[in-house]
């Protein structure tokens, strides 16, 4: 009788073992938080096609997300299975235009609808319509645009949040365009606010007007912390990624303004105009995407805190903030360069994160995408320790003095760190007349590059941005480093050439 007590406790003890393994098991790496809390990375979704948005729904306990084509899908979190709810017609992709952000209405149970923005082509116009949609049992049963915007080859935005009194904003992009983002009467490079029924709110700023803030380049994320303040990341040109904390009527700068108010002209505008900085900028660049304040916190060193996701700097930052939720206290980053771009970043609320990757967009970078890209990735808190993890990376710095960190820095995010490009979008820097010609190089470092050019027969007709803001030994030791590799051999260029050239341009 005994015997078998054992047996039935061995036994016992030997499945626990088994399942507490194979638990295990399901997670393909682990990162390190603290001595106290590490996290595990188990893969629920893979071979998407540039995941944009997602958003975790209590009252389904599934995930909605958008594909950058047209798709709109389930991700059921019991079963861990995709269904793909609605195609959106006329979704107008290219590089990074298509089907964007996607948000959950609230009060779900009342009034079950998802919003999505996308853009579409009539004619030579392009435009961005702002969609709700009605889910019914696993499908979409009714449709209603909502809003239609002016839309462009670039800058298109965009994500929406609800606040907490289930009042819909809408984050824009400037459309590439020189006055709209300072405009305060057009619609994009703006904060827009409206009802769950796209009407203009009663108590807007501007009576009659959807909007609410501006002076923005191109959002790429917007959240909402726990007391309600809004929040936005936004690509900055070549310098100057912002985070911004929303307020109405302010007025964030762009395009007069690039990221701190730290120039003198800067410094000038914002006094005539009472401009509001950004709470955080960076320079160099890490293109902030997805922007995600979890309500939950399980993870106690992540408490009160942004998850940003990062495209160029492929990684994920965590941003501590203040008890006002106005400031960032602290930085710090993980999964620097693991799997590969983050657009896309919901949680549950058990507090469990969910990252999406977007390695199959238009910007290809070295080493992705991976066969299995792209993928929705969980990270869960678990109860051991695990023998291998991934832990914190260091917050990227440059090297003024080194041609190589600074290239890395400043130009490999396109040109790529072997100076080979991306064939028909960013030109390789070899033997090119303008590597060759030291007045053609010094100029377009300076100046930018815009219109159609050929190069090894193949056509490029893209915007180089202007890094005038380098110094000019910067610009001196990025040039050499070009010069002296890629299979380029060509003479330095001291910063007393790139001096001359600034004043000559001055002159002009
Ligand atoms: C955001 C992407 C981007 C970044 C960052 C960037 N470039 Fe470019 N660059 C371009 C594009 C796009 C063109 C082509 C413009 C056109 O089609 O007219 C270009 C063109 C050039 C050219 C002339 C064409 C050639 O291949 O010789 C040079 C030289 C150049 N870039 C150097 C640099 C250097 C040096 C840096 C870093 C300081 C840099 N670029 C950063 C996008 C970029």
């Amino acid at each position: 009788m005994q015997r078998i007590v054992w047996l039935a406790v061995y036994s016992m003890l030997f499945l626990l073992g088994c399942v507490a393994l194979e638990n295990r098991d399901r997670y393909i790496d682990f990162v390190k938080v603290s001595e106290t809390t590490f996290l595990g990375v188990e893969e629920l979704l893979d071979s998407l096609d540039v995941p944009w948005d997602m958003q975790y729904n209590s009252e389904t306990n599934s995930i909605f997300f958008t594909e950058i084509k047209g798709t709109i899908s389930e991700l059921n979190l019991k079963t861990n299975k995709r269904t793909a709810i609605y195609t959106v017609p006329r979704v107008y992709q290219q590089r990074t235009l298509g089907l964007l952000a996607l948000t959950v209405h609230p009060d779900f149970r009342h009034k079950p609808y998802l919003y999505t923005c996308y853009t579409v082509k009539e004619g030579e116009h392009i435009f961005s319509e702002l969609l709700r949609l009605k889910y019914d049992k696993g499908m979409i049963s009714e449709t209603k645009v909502l809003l239609k915007i002016k839309g462009a080859r670039a800058h298109n935005g965009s994500r929406m949040v609800f606040d907490k009194k289930n009042i819909l904003y809408w984050a824009t992009g400037d459309v590439a365009s020189q006055t709209h983002a300072q405009d305060s009467t057009t619609l994009n490079g703006k904060i827009l606010r409206m009802t769950d029924e796209g009407e203009v709110p009663q108590d807007n700023p501007i009576p009659g007007s959807y909007v609410y803030a501006w002076g923005f380049r191109n959002m790429q994320g917007i959240t909402v912390t726990l007391n309600g303040n809004i929040i936005t990341s936004e690509h900055g040109d070549a310098i100057e990624d912002e985070l911004n904390w929303i307020r109405p009527l302010h007025n964030y700068g762009w395009k007069k303004i690039e990221g701190y108010h730290d120039l003198p002209e800067e410094i000038a505008y914002a006094q005539l105009h009472g401009t509001t900085e950004p709470i955080k900028a960076w320079t160099p660049v890490i293109a902030p995407a997805a922007l995600h304040y979890p309500q939950s916190d399980i993870i106690p060193e992540w408490k009160n805190s942004l998850l940003l996701g990062t495209l160029k700097d492929q990684s994920l930052h965590v941003l501590r903030l203040n008890d006002e939720q106005t400031e960032v206290i602290a930085e710090k980053v993980y999964l620097k360069d693991v799997y590969g771009r983050i657009r896309a970043i919901t949680s549950d609320n058990k507090g469990n994160i969910y990252i999406a990757t977007s390695n199959r967009d238009w910007k290809k970078q070295v080493g992705f995408p991976l066969e299995t890209d792209d993928r929705i990735l969980k990270l869960t808190k678990i109860d051991f320790v695990p023998n291998k993890y991934l832990v914190e990376n260091e917050i990227q710095t440059v090297d003024v003095n080194s041609g190589k960190s600074l290239y890395q820095a400043y130009c490999a995010s396109c040109h790529k760190d072997d100076g080979a490009g991306q064939k028909g979008i960013f030109p390789p820097l070899r033997q090119t007349e303008w590597i060759k010609d030291e007045h053609k190089f010094v100029d377009v470092m300076l100046n930018g590059l815009s219109g159609k050019i050929k190069i090894d027969e193949i056509d490029y007709d893209q915007m180089m941005p202007s890094f005038s803001f380098l110094s000019n030994k910067e610009i001196a030791e990025i040039a050499t480093y070009v010069r002296n590799n890629f299979g380029n051999n060509y003479a330095a260029i001291d910063s007393m050439q790139v001096e001359t050239h600034r004043k000559h341009d001055k002159q002009k």
